[in-house]
C-alpha cells in the first residue's frame, strides 16, 4: 500500500510532520509531496530544517497566483504525479489551495483520501479556506478531526460515522515535540524583549491586509497599544509590500517571516498574542499565552470555549479593551482541550493502516 502525503504552504508542514513520522515509525510506503504553494526560503525550507521533516520525494513547483492558476497548477501536478505513480491513499492537510487542488486530483485518480483538520467550519464563505475545508471534506474518504466540534459540523453536514475519526490535533503534536527546544533559543534577547513583557503580532488574512484602509485601522491600533508593551510583527509575504507603503509606530518591530523555533519562543514568552492565523489561535491555547483574533468568526471555536483565545473582529476599541485586559490581567482561565496531547499523528496512522489498509475502509456508496 503507497500513502502520498501532500504539503504546500507554511502551516501544512507542521501538519505534515506528525503523519509523516507515524506512517514511517509503522514501517508503510510513504512519498511525500511538495507543491511549492509556498516557496521562499523562510516560508518552506526553514521548517524542513527545523522540523527534522525529510525532503519531498516530489516538488511541484505551483508557486503563486490567483486561486484558479494556483490551484489548478496543483491540480495538474498531483495528477501527473498519480499516474506516474499510484497511490492508494492520499493524505491532505489543512485548508489551503493545496489541499482542495490534491484531494480533487486524488479522489478523481481513484485513491482514498485523508483530510487531517477535517470539519473546521467558519461559516465564512467570503473566506478562500472555507471554500476549501468544506470541499476537501466532501472530497474525503477519511475524515480527521482536531475537536469535538468539528466532528458535530462533520455530522450535522450528514457525513457517517465511520468515516469521521476524533483524531486530537497535529499541529500540537509539533508545537509540544519542539516548545522546550526553542524556549532554549536566544530569541528574546536578540529582538530585545524580555518574557511576558511583549507582544506578537500575526496578520495575513485578504480580509485584513488587502485592503490598505483596514490595514492602516489596524496598524493605528497596534502602535497604540505598542505605547504600552513592545509589539514584534513578524510580517507575512502577502503582508509585505502593503506594510512597505506604511509608517508603523516605534513601538512594533517589524521582522521577516520567522522560523518555527524563534516563532514558538516568541508566542511561548509572550504576554499576548493578535493574530488572523488559525494556527496561532491554536498554539497559544495549548500554550496557555491570551491570544486576540482580529477577525470576526474563527473556524477553531474550542480554542475560545476551552482554551485562551478571544476573537474581537477589527473593531479599534474592543481590540485597544481586549489587549489591555490581557496585559493587566493575563489570559482568561483555560482548560487543556481534550485530545491535544501530541499524538494525534500516532492516532491518524493507526486509522490508515488498520485492517491493512484501503481494502479495510468501505467506501463510501451512499454520499
Ligand atoms: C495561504 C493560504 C492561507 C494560509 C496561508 C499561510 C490559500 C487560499 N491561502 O495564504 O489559508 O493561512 O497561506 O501562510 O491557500 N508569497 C511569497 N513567498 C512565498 C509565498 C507567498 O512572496 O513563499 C507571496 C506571493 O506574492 C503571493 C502571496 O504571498 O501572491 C500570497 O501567497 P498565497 O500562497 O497565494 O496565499 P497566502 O496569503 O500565503
Ligand atoms: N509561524 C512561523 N513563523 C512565523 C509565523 C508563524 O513559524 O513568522 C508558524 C506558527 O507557529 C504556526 C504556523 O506558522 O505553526 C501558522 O501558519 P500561518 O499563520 O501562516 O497559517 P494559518 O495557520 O493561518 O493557516
Amino acid at each position: 500500500m503507497r500513502i502520498v502525503c501532500v504539503a504546500g504552504a507554511r502551516p501544512n508542514f507542521m501538519k505534515i510532520k506528525p503523519v509523516v513520522d507515524a506512517l514511517d515509525a509503522r514501517g508503510a510506503d510513504t512519498m511525500l509531496v511538495h507543491t511549492g504553494q509556498h516557496f521562499d526560503a523562510a516560508m518552506s525550507d526553514v521548517f524542513f530544517d527545523e522540523l527534522g521533516l525529510r525532503p519531498p520525494d516530489r516538488h511541484l513547483g505551483a508557486g503563486s497566483g490567483t486561486h484558479g492558476e494556483q490551484t489548478a497548477r496543483v491540480l495538474v501536478g498531483v495528477e501527473t504525479l498519480l499516474a506516474e505513480e499510484p497511490a492508494d491513499i492520499v493524505v491532505v492537510v489543512g485548508d489551503v489551495n493545496s489541499t482542495v487542488a490534491a484531494s480533487l486530483a486524488a479522489a478523481k485518480a481513484g485513491c482514498l483520501v485523508a483530510h487531517v483538520e477535517a470539519g473546521l467550519r467558519s461559516r465564512d464563505w467570503t473566506m478562500p479556506e472555507e471554500v476549501n475545508r468544506v470541499v476537501t471534506d466532501r472530497l474525503s474518504d477519511y475524515l480527521f478531526s482536531p475537536s469535538a466540534d468539528a466532528v458535530e459540523n462533520l455530522r450535522a453536514e450528514g457525513y457517517r460515522d465511520d468515516q469521521i475519526h476524533l483524531v486530537g490535533n497535529v499541529m500540537i503534536d509539533t508545537l509540544l515535540a519542539n516548545v522546550e527546544r526553542a524556549r532554549r533559543r536566544p530569541t528574546l534577547g536578540a529582538l530585545g524583549v524580555e518574557e511576558g513583557a511583549y507582544g506578537l503580532i500575526t496578520l495575513h488574512r485578504p480580509a485584513n491586509v488587502d485592503d490598505p484602509a483596514m490595514l492602516r485601522t489596524l496598524t493605528d491600533v497596534l502602535g497604540e497599544i505598542a505605547k504600552d508593551l513592545p509589539l514584534v510583527f513578524p510580517v507575512h509575504p502577502r503582508t509585505r509590500a502593503r506594510l512597505a507603503e506604511m509608517a508603523l509606530a516605534p513601538g512594533i518591530t517589524l521582522t521577516d517571516p520567522m522560523g518555527y523555533l524563534d516563532f514558538i519562543a516568541l508566542e511561548a514568552s509572550a504576554k499576548v498574542v493578535l493574530t488572523d492565523s488559525g494556527g496561532v489561535q491554536e498554539e497559544t491555547s495549548a500554550l496557555g499565552v491570551a491570544c486576540i483574533t482580529l477577525r470576526e468568526n474563527t473556524e477553531r471555536p474550542v480554542t475560545v470555549e476551552l482554551g485562551t483565545n478571544v476573537v474581537v473582529g477589527r473593531d479599534p476599541q474592543r481590540i485597544r479593551d481586549e489587549a489591555r485586559r490581557a496585559i493587566n490581567d493575563g489570559p482568561k482561565p483555560s482548560q487543556e482541550i481534550p485530545g491535544w496531547d501530541g499524538h494525534a499523528g500516532d492516532r491518524i496512522a493507526d486509522v490508515l493502516l488498520r485492517g491493512g489498509g484501503p481494502e479495510g475502509h468501505v467506501r463510501p456508496t451512499d454520499r
